[in-house]
C-alpha cells in the first residue's frame, strides 16, 4: 500500500528528492510566490519541502498527507521555522474532508504520477476550490527524457510506487479533464524533470 511505502522511506525522502531534481527548491519558491496572501490547501505535503516555502507567503496553509510518518517530519520542519499560519491534518487527496469552495488555492506537488486514479484527486481539488481558485501541480515527469525513463525504471525496481510516466505536456490535458483551465508554466530540468502544471477553476 502507498502509505506504507512513504512511511518506510520518510526519513530518506528529502535527500533523495533533492538529488532527483536540482531545481526542486526553485520550484518550491515559485509555487510559494503564486500563492502569496491566499488561503492554501496542500495535498500530499510529505515532509514539507514545499510547505516550508508556502508558509512564508500564504495567508494560511492547511498541509495534508496520507502518511503520518511524513507529516511527523513536516511538523518538525514547521516548528523549527516557527510557522504560525499552518495547520497539519491527515487526509486522502482523493476523498477530502473539506467543504466545497473552502480554499483560494490547492497545491499538489508530486502526487498525480503516484495515484491509481489521478482524476479523483483533481475532482476533489476542483470541489474544494472557490470559483476562480488556483491549482498548482508541479509533477515529476518520469517520461519526459530518456534519462528520466532510465532513472524511473531503477526507482520502479527499488519499489517506488510510480503509476504514470508523464511527459510534461500531458499534464495540461489531465488538468483539463478535471474541469480546470490549464497551462504548463515550464519545466524545471533535472534527472526527473518537474512539469509546472497549473489550473484555474472557472
Ligand atoms: C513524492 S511525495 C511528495 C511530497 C511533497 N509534496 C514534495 O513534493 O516533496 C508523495 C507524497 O504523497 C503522499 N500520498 C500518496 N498517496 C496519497 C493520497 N492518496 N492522499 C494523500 N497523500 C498521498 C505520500 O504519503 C507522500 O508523502
Amino acid at each position: 500500500m502507498a502509505e506504507a511505502f512513504w512511511s518506510r522511506h520518510a526519513r530518506r525522502y528529502d535527500r533523495a528528492t533533492l538529488a532527483l531534481n536540482r531545481n526542486f527548491a526553485a520550484m518550491a519558491r515559485e509555487v510559494a510566490e503564486r500563492v502569496r496572501d491566499l488561503e492554501v490547501l496542500e495535498l500530499a505535503a510529505g515532509t514539507g519541502l514545499v510547505t516550508a516555502e508556502l508558509v512564508g507567503t500564504a495567508r494560511r496553509v492547511v498541509a495534508t498527507d496520507l502518511s503520518e510518518d511524513m507529516l511527523a517530519i513536516l511538523r518538525g520542519r514547521l516548528a523549527s521555522i516557527g510557522a504560525a499560519n499552518a495547520a497539519i491534518q491527515t487526509a486522502d487527496a482523493t476523498a477530502l474532508p473539506f467543504a466545497e469552495g473552502s480554499f483560494d488555492a490547492v497545491v499538489m506537488a508530486n502526487l498525480l504520477h503516484l495515484l491509481p486514479d489521478p482524476a479523483a484527486a483533481l475532482r476533489e481539488a476542483h470541489r474544494v476550490l472557490r470559483p476562480g481558485g488556483l491549482l498548482l501541480a508541479p509533477t515529476f515527469c518520469h517520461g519526459e527524457t530518456i534519462a528520466a525513463r532510465i532513472v524511473s525504471r531503477s526507482l520502479g525496481l527499488a519499489g517506488f510506487p510510480i503509476r504514470y510516466r508523464f511527459q510534461a505536456a500531458e499534464l495540461t490535458a489531465l488538468l483539463r479533464s478535471g474541469g480546470f483551465e490549464a497551462r504548463l508554466g515550464g519545466v524545471q530540468p533535472g534527472w526527473l524533470p518537474l512539469g509546472m502544471a497549473e489550473g484555474r477553476k472557472g
